[in-house]
């Protein structure tokens, strides 16, 4: 069994911007620039944002953090969205979700340009990499294929089980999986909520991403002997022994399922830190113009 070493690739990949982006910064041109957007005070986006900002320093990019209080109007948010749209210094920008129930999600992703929609939420974005086409692909998504690609873990005829079809994760993997790429050419199975039996269809597959937000549902019982298992899942769950009160643990029971596996992610270390570090992919994409050329 081998452990897919998150922090390390994550690592490894700023590593590789930042020296892209230290050549372009020598002749003179500024460094890539990502705005994150954050409302309200929820623990865990508080977090996963600063890790997002953090992350751009470790790459040489600059960043903005824009703050407001949950009790900001609709409009006030599509205000803030539509000068990020037009500043020139900004290349991409994300909205970190969830957002407030009175905000309708789906109306701030639908008033973000595309060209700098480095979360690839927004349906022009995700119609491209439904059909194949250069995009920027959903950061989580993407953080998971570029674990397959440099783990050499071929998934081509292989069969996949991808369980939770949300629009950030599930949806957008299991079509990733079965694109016609490398990695991809996978058979995927997309399980969720109302599906009769979920064990029964996880046991045939050779893959399985698990996406649900449920702490340690993936049991050993429900898992082949040599798959590969990606584990989603960011739980926190009460631990009085730790001075924050809480740990982080996985939709997988890892310490029974790890045994079972040819390759597992661990949680934390896994694929959150690669969920940043597209982030980064995407925004240094934004700024060279590669998806969407720069007039
Ligand atoms: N909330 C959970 N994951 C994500 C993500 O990848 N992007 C944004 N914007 N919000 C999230």
């Amino acid at each position: 069994m081998q452990i897919i070493d998150g922090n390390a690739l994550a690592q490894q990949i700023k590593a590789e911007l930042r020296e892209k982006v230290d050549k372009v910064v020598a002749t003179g041109k500024r460094a890539p620039h990502l705005a994150a957007v954050l409302i309200g005070d929820h623990p865990a986006s508080r977090s996963y944002v600063t890790n997002k900002v953090r992350s751009c320093t470790d790459a040489g990019f600059q960043s903005t953090l824009i703050q407001r209080p949950a009790e900001i109007s609709q409009q006030g948010l599509l205000d803030i969205v539509n000068e990020l749209n037009e500043d020139p210094e900004i290349d991409g920008f994300i909205v970190q979700l969830p957002l407030p129930e009175h905000i309708h999600e789906m109306d701030i992703t639908l008033a973000i340009r595309p060209e700098k929609d480095v979360d690839g939420f927004h349906p022009m974005n995700l119609g491209l990499m439904t059909l194949g086409l250069p995009s920027y692909l959903p950061a989580t998504p993407m953080g998971i294929m570029q674990m397959l690609e440099r783990y050499h873990i071929d998934i081509s005829g292989k069969t996949c089980c991808v369980i939770g079809r949300s629009n950030i994760v599930g949806t957008p993997i299991s079509i990733l999986l079965s694109r016609k790429a490398i990695p991809g050419d996978a058979t995927v199975m997309l399980c969720h909520s109302r599906t009769p039996d979920i064990k029964q269809i996880a046991l045939q597959a050779d893959v399985l991403v698990v996406a649900l937000g449920r702490p340690h549902f993936l049991t050993a019982d429900m898992v082949k002997e040599g798959a590969v298992v990606i584990d989603v899942g960011i739980n926190r769950i009460d631990d009085p022994t730790k001075k924050s009160g809480f740990r982080l643990v996985g939709d997988v029971d890892y310490d029974n399922v790890a045994p079972k596996c040819s390759y597992i992610t661990p949680v934390p270390g896994g694929v959150g830190p690669m969920t940043v570090t597209s982030l980064l992919l995407n925004t240094w994409k934004a700024y060279s113009g590669e998806i969407y050329p720069r007039l």
